[in-house]
């Protein structure tokens, strides 16, 4: 990763850690949703590489969805304006939802996006984001799952961009400020 590395200012989160995260949620997700209807719906596209590694870790019969939203096109702050681009396709009366995010950080994606879903009649909601930045929250959202915090930097890989780039790295490394300033 020779020419993705040269960018990253420092690692945030390894590989491996992100494989201990991915084990201990999947174990905690397992518990809870045990006799539970499971659908888990991931936020594209950062939440692809999380996904699909967490739920290797999640031993119930379960079925995937996707959703993508737009706010931020390529700067590095969330713009607050949340649009829905490609909506879910099952009919969600009768599941329990797990809603897969990349990183939570005003918390208006995920808050615009819950209540969007909340009015289909799902059996309840739950939220899972791999990083938190919870000093840079606007709006009152506590999610369920939390892979771990990450300081006010902004950070790509494992499915998180900057314009569209990185998502490829295998870790979490704060991007080099010269890279988006
Ligand atoms: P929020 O609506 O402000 O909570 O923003 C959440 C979305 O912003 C995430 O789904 C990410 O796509 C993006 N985002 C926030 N912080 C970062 C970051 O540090 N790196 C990459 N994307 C980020
Ligand atoms: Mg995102």
């Amino acid at each position: 990763m020779e020419q993705l590395n040269k960018d990253i200012n420092e690692v945030l989160v390894s590989a491996e850690q992100l494989e201990e995260i991915n084990k201990r949620l999947g174990e905690q997700i397992t518990k809870d949703f045990e006799g539970k209807n499971l659908l888990v719906v991931g936020i594209l596209k950062g939440s692809v590489y999380f996904m699909t590694d967490l739920t290797r870790y999640i031993d119930l019969p379960l079925k995937l969805d996707f959703l993508a939203v737009s706010s931020y096109g390529s700067g590095t702050r969330s713009s607050g304006a949340v649009k829905i681009i490609k909506d879910i396709d099952i009919d969600l009366q009768g599941y329990d939802l797990l809603l897969i995010e990349d990183i939570l950080d005003s918390g208006r994606t995920l808050d615009y996006v819950s209540r969007m879903l909340a009015t289909r009649g799902a059996n309840s909601i739950s939220i899972c984001t791999l990083l938190d930045k919870p000093e840079r929250r606007v709006v009152d959202l506590t999610p369920d799952y939390v892979g771990c915090s990450v300081p006010d930097e902004f950070v790509v890989g494992y499915g998180l961009d900057y314009d569209q780039k990185y998502r490829n790295l295998p870790y979490i490394g704060s991007l080099k400020r010269e890279i988006y300033e």
